[in-house]
C-alpha cells in the first residue's frame, strides 16, 4: 500500500488528534514526536510509571506515561484511564531498553512516551474483554456487535474483506465490465428459495420481493447490449440457515454477451487468482481442474468435492456381485452399487470402538450398515471377510489399490445413497487422519451438471440450477423424451468442500425457453405471469449470454481461514435469522400495519413470541 500517501491523509483529516496509527509505528519512527488516539487496552501501575497500551483499527501500541514527564496533574489523569477509554497522547517514539522488547507485538521493539494525555471519552466496563485470546459467547458478541467488531480477528477479517472488494472492482473494470445497480425492491425470481416479502403501501395487497440475487435484470441488461456487467449484490434467501448460508448475503455477479462457458470461466480464474495475489499473497495454480457433475458425484460422493486429499470412492459392484455375502448381491442385484474407501495409512490398527463409530455415523446418514476389511495377507481382520472367496477379496483389494493393513469400508445400497454417506465418511476420514491441509487452497469447476432433477414432492421436474440454464445443444432432442439425460451449459466453481460459486450459459432463444418451461410444466400463462417481461425481451434481439455469481461472502470466509460467514460480515445474523443488535425483527406500530393494509394473526404471532 502506498504508506506515504496514507500517512499524508491521515495528518491532513486530523492534524490535531492524530498523526499516526498505533499499531503502526517501527523503530524507523524513533525520535518522531508524534500524536496517537485510540482506545485503552489496558493499563498497569508499576512503581510511578503507568503503562498504557493503546490500540486502533492498525494494532496496539505500549506508551509510558512518567509523572516527571507530564506532570502531576495529567499524571492523575492517567490513573483513572479504564479499559475501552478513548484518548489521545502526544508523545516521543522512543526504542526500548534492551530486554523489555516485546516479541508478540509487531510495535514491540518501541514504546511512545507521553508528553501529553486527553481523555476524549470514557467507556462502560465491556461485557468481554477485546481480546483475540478470550473465548466469548457468540451471542454476547453479536449483541454489543461493536465491541465484538474492535477485535483484531474481525478488524483483520473486514480489511480483508475490504481488499477482495477492491480487487473485485479493479480486475473487471480493466477487462471492460461495467458496474450496474439493479433494484432491491422487485418481483420475486425464481432462484428456488422462499423470499423475503415487502408490502406495497400505495398498492395494497400486491408486495415486493427482495431479490434473491439479480438474475433477470443482468439477463435484460445483456439484452439491453451491455455486454460486460457486474456488480457486488446483496442478495436475499428465506431458507434454513447454516454456518456457510445467511438470510442476506453478498454475490460477486456477472454476465457477459456473446461468450460461451471457456469465457466466464476464464474470467473467474483471472478474478479469483488477482484476489488470491493481492489480498493473500498466495499464487493459485491454473487453469482450474475439471471433473463433471457425475464424475465428482461418484468418486468424491458430492457436487462440491473437496480435493486437498485423495480418498476416493471405488465402485467395486462388479466384483462383488456374485458374492457370497448376500447384503452385496443383493444390492447389485436390485439394481443398486457396492461402493468403498480405502481409509489407508494404518487404519487397520484403528481399535474396533472407532471402527464402530464410523459405523454408527453412517447409519446416522442413512447407510443401511457399515461392512469392513482390514486388509491383508492370511486371516483378514473383518465380520464380513468369511462371506467373500479368496479371489474376491484379492480383486476387491487390487480394485481399492489396498497394502497391507489398511482398513477398506463399504456401502452397498441404491447408488445416491451410498454416494452421499461414502461422501460423509470420506470427509469424516480426511479430518481423523489429518489430511486437511489449512494452508491449501483447492479449486476445480464442477462441469456438466443435469439440467433438471425430480422433485419427490411436486412429482415433476424442477431446474437443478434455474430455468434460465441452457441445455446443451446436443441433448436438447431428448428434452421431451427423456428429460433426466438432458445436461446443463452449467459449471460450479468449489473450493475446498465449499461451493463457491454457479452459472450457466443461457438460453437465449424464446423458442427454447417456451419448450423448457413445457418440460418444467409451467404452463404458458404461468410463465407470462412470471417471466413476462423477460420472454418479451427475449423477443427483441437477445444476444447469446452468460454469467455466473461467486458467494462473497464464503470467498472471503475461506481467505480468512474461517469456518462461519458470520465472522466476514460485519453485522451479521443468527441461525434464527435475528439481527441481536438491534433486535430485527421486531413487531411495528398498528398504525403501519392499517397503513399497509395489513393484519397479523395474533395466534400465529403469539406461537413464536420470544422471552
Ligand atoms: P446461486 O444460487 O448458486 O446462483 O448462488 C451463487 C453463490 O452465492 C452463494 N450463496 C450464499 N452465500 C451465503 N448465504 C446464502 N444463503 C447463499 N446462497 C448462495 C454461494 C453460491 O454459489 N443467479 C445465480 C447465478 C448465475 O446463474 O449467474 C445464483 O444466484 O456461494
Ligand atoms: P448383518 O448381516 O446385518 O449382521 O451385517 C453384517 C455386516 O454388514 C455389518 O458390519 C453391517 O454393518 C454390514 N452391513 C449391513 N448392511 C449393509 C449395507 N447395506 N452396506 C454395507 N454394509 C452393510
Amino acid at each position: 500500500m502506498e504508506e506515504g500517501s496514507r500517512e499524508a491523509g491521515l495528518r491532513a483529516m486530523a492534524e490535531t488528534m492524530k498523526t499516526h496509527a498505533c499499531g503502526a509505528l517501527r523503530t524507523k519512527d524513533v525520535g518522531l514526536t508524534v500524536r496517537l488516539a485510540g482506545w485503552v487496552q489496558r493499563r498497569r501501575d508499576h512503581g510511578g510509571l503507568i503503562f498504557v497500551d493503546l490500540r486502533d483499527r492498525e494494532g496496539i501500541v505500549q506508551v509510558v506515561i512518567n509523572p516527571e514527564t507530564v506532570g502531576p496533574e495529567q499524571f492523575k489523569v492517567a490513573e483513572s484511564l479504564r479499559n475501552e477509554y478513548v484518548v489521545t497522547v502526544l508523545g516521543e517514539v522512543v526504542r526500548r531498553l534492551p530486554g523489555m522488547e516485546n516479541p508478540n507485538l509487531a510495535t514491540g521493539e518501541i514504546e511512545v512516551v507521553a508528553k501529553e494525555l486527553e481523555i476524549l471519552n470514557t467507556s462502560a466496563p465491556p461485557p468481554f474483554p477485546i481480546d483475540a485470546r478470550v473465548d466469548v459467547d457468540e451471542s454476547l458478541r453479536l449483541r454489543y456487535r461493536y465491541l465484538d467488531l474492535r477485535r483484531p480477528e474481525l478488524q483483520r477479517n473486514l480489511a480483508l474483506r475490504h481488499r477482495v472488494a477492491q480487487t473485485i472492482r479493479k480486475v473487471l473494470d480493466e477487462m471492460g465490465f461495467y458496474e450496474i445497480e439493479t433494484p432491491m425492491l422487485t418481483r420475486s425470481t425464481p432462484e428456488g428459495a422462499r423470499d423475503y416479502l415487502v408490502p406495497s403501501r400505495v398498492h395494497p395487497g400486491s408486495f415486493y420481493a427482495l431479490p434473491q440475487s439479480p438474475q433477470l435484470f443482468k439477463q435484460i441488461l445483456m439484452v439491453a447490449g451491455y455486454e460486460r456487467y457486474f456488480q457486488i449484490a446483496r442478495c436475499f434467501r428465506d431458507e434454513d440457515l447454516r454456518a456457510d448460508r445467511q438470510p442476506e448475503f453478498t454475490q460477486l455477479d456477472l454476465e457477459m454477451s456473446f461468450v460461451d462457458e471457456e469465457d466466464v470461466m476464464a474470467v473467474i480464474e483471472e478474478v479469483v487468482a488477482r484476489v488470491f495475489r493481492e489480498a493473500k499473497g498466495v499464487d493459485v495454480p491454473r487453469p482450474f481442474p475439471r471433473l463433471t457433475y457425475d464424475e465428482a458425484v461418484n468418486r468424491y460422493g458430492s457436487d462440491k468435492p473437496d480435493l486437498r486429499y485423495g480418498l476416493p470412492l471405488v465402485d467395486v459392484s462388479d466384483v462383488v456381485k456374485g458374492s457370497g455375502f448376500r447384503v452385496f448381491s443383493a444390492a447389485v442385484e436390485a439394481g443398486g452399487v457396492v461402493k468403498g474407501i480405502n481409509a489407508g495409512q494404518g487404519s487397520g490398527g484403528w481399535p474396533r470402538r472407532e471402527i464402530d463409530q464410523l459405523g454408527e455415523a453412517a447409519q446416522r446418514e442413512g447407510a443401511k450398515g457399515l461392512a469392513w476389511i482390514v486388509y491383508g495377507r492370511g486371516e483378514p481382520r473383518s465380520p464380513i471377510a468369511k462371506f467373500l472367496t479368496p479371489e474376491e477379496l484379492e480383486a476387491v483389494g487390487r480394485a481399492m489399490e489396498a497394502k497391507e493393513g489398511d482398513l477398506l469400508l463399504f456401502v452397498a445400497d441404491r447408488r445416491e445413497v451410498a454416494n452421499e454417506v461414502l461422501g460423509r465418511l470420506r470427509r469424516l476420514l480426511a479430518a481423523k487422519l489429518g489430511l486437511v491441509d489449512p494452508e491449501a487452497y483447492a479449486f476445480c469447476w464442477v462441469v456438466d451438471w443435469p439440467l433438471l432433477e425430480w422433485d419427490e414432492e411436486r412429482r415433476r421436474y424442477v431446474a437443478m440450477h434455474h430455468p434460465f440454464t441452457s441445455p446443451k445443444p446436443e441433448d436438447l432432442d431428448r428434452l421431451e423424451s427423456d428429460p433426466a439425460s438432458v445436461r446443463a451449459r452449467a459449471y460450479d466453481l468449489v473450493l475446498n468442500g465449499y461451493e463457491l460459486g454457479g452459472g450457466s450459459i443461457r438460453i437465449h432463444r424464446r423458442d427454447v425457453q417456451e419448450r423448457l418451461f413445457r418440460a418444467l410444466g409451467i404452463g404458458a400463462e404461468e410463465a407470462q405471469e412470471k417471466f413476462g417481461f423477460l420472454l418479451e425481451a427475449f423477443s427483441y434481439g437477445a444476444p447469446p449470454h452468460g454469467g455466473i455469481a461467486l458467494g462473497l461472502d464464503r470467498l472471503v470466509m475461506l481467505l480468512a481461514g474461517g469456518d462461519s460467514l458470520r465472522d466476514v460480515i460485519a453485522f451479521p445474523k443468527t441461525q434464527r435469522a435475528q439481527c441481536l443488535m438491534t433486535d430485527a425483527p421486531a413487531p411495528v406500530e398498528p398504525a403501519q400495519l392499517r397503513e399497509l393494509s395489513l393484519r397479523v394473526d395474533p395466534e400465529a404471532a403469539a406461537a413464536v413470541r420470544r422471552p
